[in-house]
């Protein structure tokens, strides 16, 4: 008869375990002969131990190909018979890796910030209302583009087997540092007597295009390579737009996570195409994504509701748009060139031809 624990009944193990127990035995079976690895020892160093420092012996064998019934073991545990299977379905290397996961995590967790306390709001003085509409455009589009850059991780993360835990780690990281954006920006729109401006069908039509991407490769091209990539090059040229020190220190401090997640997605590209089982399908299937990218990314960009609060902010005033013109013209240069710099690390250098974003504005 099974036996009760109260009002529960109890698995034939636990049932026979409480009965050894009860007898004054103990089982010690996982003690005596789990066949991992034993006797691994990790020096820590002044940094600390970096996830990097214990992938030692077999623990490092971050494996091709994992198994999808493995439940959530971690990587080098002794596994049960019978795991149940939690559906993950990116279960290649290939397609999630990205050598620099791991230390790019190591790197988000020592930077982070807090949009609360680290941006000195109390600092932020009155703009004119041209400036401060500008402004205020620009931070209602950056908001919607954080929104996007948390989601689609998050949309893809869960799916993800818990061999590849480096990349788990970073995009869990990557998910805190754009909640933390999309907070300091909306936060800038709402505390200097503005507030939110319009949101484009454009801008919108776009991140749909991302979070419904087909594959989890093609929507971190598209995403982290193309759309985060060019968001970066604009926050570089926040010396530029930014009014006031507020202002510059937001885009900043920004600017450093951005880097990251460019970062991940640009080696995340190359090693899918260099570890693809059909090298020749995966670079179509990525051209395919980018050249849809770059459409919907000059659709988005090449708007009054994105140009011309840029225009405002470079010129110092809406009296300054148009010998501005120039200026916010070389910002979009550099987006395209630092756009195909990142092509080129990832293997994808025939961009430079198939590119739909035109090197220049026509304005
Ligand atoms: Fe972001
Ligand atoms: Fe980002």
């Amino acid at each position: 008869m099974a036996r009760k624990f109260g009002e529960t009944e109890m698995a034939p193990r636990t049932a026979a375990y409480f009965e050894k127990l009860s007898q004054g035995k103990f089982d010690l079976d996982w003690f005596e002969n789990t066949k991992t690895e034993w006797g691994v020892r990790v020096q820590p160093t002044k940094r600390g131990v970096l996830l990097n420092d214990i992938n030692v012996g077999s623990y490092g064998e971050v494996p091709e190909h994992s198994l999808p019934g493995t439940g959530m073991a971690p990587r080098g545990a002794e596994l049960d018979a019978d795991l149940p299977s939690l559906g993950y379905r990116l279960n290649n290397k290939y397609e999630v890796w990205s050598v620099n996961a791991a230390s790019l995590y190591e790197e988000a967790k020592t930077r982070q910030w807090n949009a609360t306390t680290d941006i000195p709001w109390h600092e932020l003085r009155q703009l004119p209302e041209d400036l401060e509409r500008a402004m205020c455009q620009v931070c209602t589009l950056l908001t919607e583009v954080e929104f996007i850059a948390a989601d689609l991780p998050a949309k893809w993360m869960h799916q993800i087997h818990q061999n590849y835990h480096e990349v788990k780690c970073f995009l869990a990281s990557q998910v805190i540092d754009e909640a933390r954006h999309l907070e300091v920006f909306r936060k800038r729109a709402l505390v200097n007597g503005g507030g939110l401006m319009r949101a484009t069908k454009e801008a919108e039509d776009a991140l749909q295009a991302i979070i419904e991407a087909p594959t989890y490769s093609m929507a971190s091209s598209f995403m982290h390579v193309l759309g985060e990539g060019m968001v970066l090059s604009l926050f570089r040229a926040g010396e530029l737009i930014g009014k006031t020190d507020v202002d510059k220190r937001i885009f900043r401090m920004c600017m450093q996570d951005e880097a990251r997640h460019v970062s991940y997605g640009t080696m995340h590209l190359k090693y899918y195409l260099e570890n693809h089982p059909n090298p020749r399908a995966a670079r179509e299937e990525v051209n395919h994504i980018l050249s849809k990218g770059e459409g919907m990314m000059l659709a988005m960009f090449g708007v009054p509701e994105f140009l011309e609060p840029l225009m405002i902010l470079a010129g110092g005033g809406i009296e300054g748009m148009k010998d501005a013109k120039p200026a916010v013209g070389g910002i979009w240069q550099k987006m395209v060139h630092e756009y195909f710099g990142r092509c080129d690390r990832a293997g994808v250098s025939e961009r430079r031809q198939l590119c739909r974003l035109p090197a220049q504005l026509p304005m």
